[in-house]
């Protein structure tokens, strides 16, 4: 190990944040990597099937969890996710009809309530654009969400609203950070919940890129995406950041600190946040080297080049 400087002691007015997990918090080299970042998110920890494994019985030991240790390190904490499609319980894909409409609107309601005053922002509804969809012409995914209850994203919203005024309410989505086409069908849909008064103050963009030649924005695409994202008077989180390495690994660093760049020159974006600590804890692999830490948590070239873009 040697010395280096933190994230946090460079944060430079937004939020420096990392996806933590609780199966990691007994080992300290982890820790001391984790301990660079002033913003925590739980990998897992606070999503639905964590929460709420059985209809009704919520537990909140995990998520709590997340959220003292947090605290405890003085980071700030960011909330993912109430709605999702993927990843769920058998209970709650198999409801139909009001009965899901009711469980949307039951999870919403007592995870907010629990942790009113306690975590400023939380994705609301998470990935429910269909990857295919472009422009104006954006559809919703076809789930089991949107078969069943065609306006759960309104519900959604508006139900988190009226629970807990203060929190900050954020759609999450992936494909949506300038190079796909699925990017402007995100900024339409999110333009079409404010034009219809949803209550939705931000936007996460998950980032997971690749170094590959066509697998990541340019600086001057994210830039521009930010810049629509601000006049359109919504908040800004890069949400999940990764870059896998498939090739032109080398790219790496500047990929990583091309994002934040763009993030810390459009004022709408608060957050930058990056989604696991070590590349061998990354939901992608350790093969991927996604993230900013090898596999013993020494700080990567990635990591030094966000330090200099701070
Ligand atoms: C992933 C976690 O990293 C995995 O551990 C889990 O098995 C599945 O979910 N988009 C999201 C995140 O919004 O919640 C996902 O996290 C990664 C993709």
């Amino acid at each position: 190990a040697f010395a280096y400087e933190s994230l946090k002691s460079h944060a430079n007015g937004i939020k420096i944040g990392v996806a933590g997990n609780t199966l990691n918090f007994n080992d300290s080299a982890y820790m001391s990597a984790l301990s660079n970042f002033n913003y925590m998110v739980a990998e897992n920890g606070c999503k639905l099937p964590a929460i709420q494994g059985q209809r009704g019985v919520y537990n909140f030991n995990d998520c709590d969890a997340h959220l003292a240790k947090a605290k405890e390190l003085g980071m700030t904490f960011r909330g993912h996710c109430l709605i999702w499609h993927a990843y769920q319980p058998a209970w709650f894909e198999s409801l139909r009809g009001d009965d899901l409409k009711k469980a949307i609107v039951d999870h919403i309601t007592t995870v907010l309530k629990h942790y009113d005053g306690k975590i400023d922002a939380w994705d609301v509804v998470n990935e429910a654009i269909d990857d295919n969809s472009t422009g104006s012409n954006w559809k919703l995914r076809s789930s089991f969400l949107s078969q069943n209850v065609p306006d759960f994203i309104d519900i959604a919203f508006k139900t988190a609203r009226s629970v807990s005024p203060s929190t900050k309410l954020f759609y999450n989505d992936y494909s949506a950070d300038g190079i796909y086409a699925k990017t402007d069908a995100v900024f339409n849909f999110v333009k079409d919940l404010k034009s219809r008064n949803i209550p939705i103050d931000g936007v996460g963009l998950q980032y997971h890129v690749s170094t590959s030649a066509y697998g990541h924005p340019s600086y001057d695409q994210v830039n521009s995406l930010l810049g629509r994202y601000c006049q359109l008077g919504v908040e800004v989180h890069i949400t999940e950041m990764d870059v896998k390495c498939e090739g032109n690994e080398s790219q790496q660093p500047q990929i990583f600190a091309d994002a934040l760049r763009a993030c810390l020159n459009n004022s709408c974006c608060k957050a930058f946040l990056v989604w696991g600590v070590g590349d061998n804890d990354s939901w992608l692999g350790g093969s991927a080297k996604g993230l900013l830490f090898d596999g013993t948590y020494q700080p990567k070239d990635s990591y030094f080049a966000l330090i200099k873009a701070l």
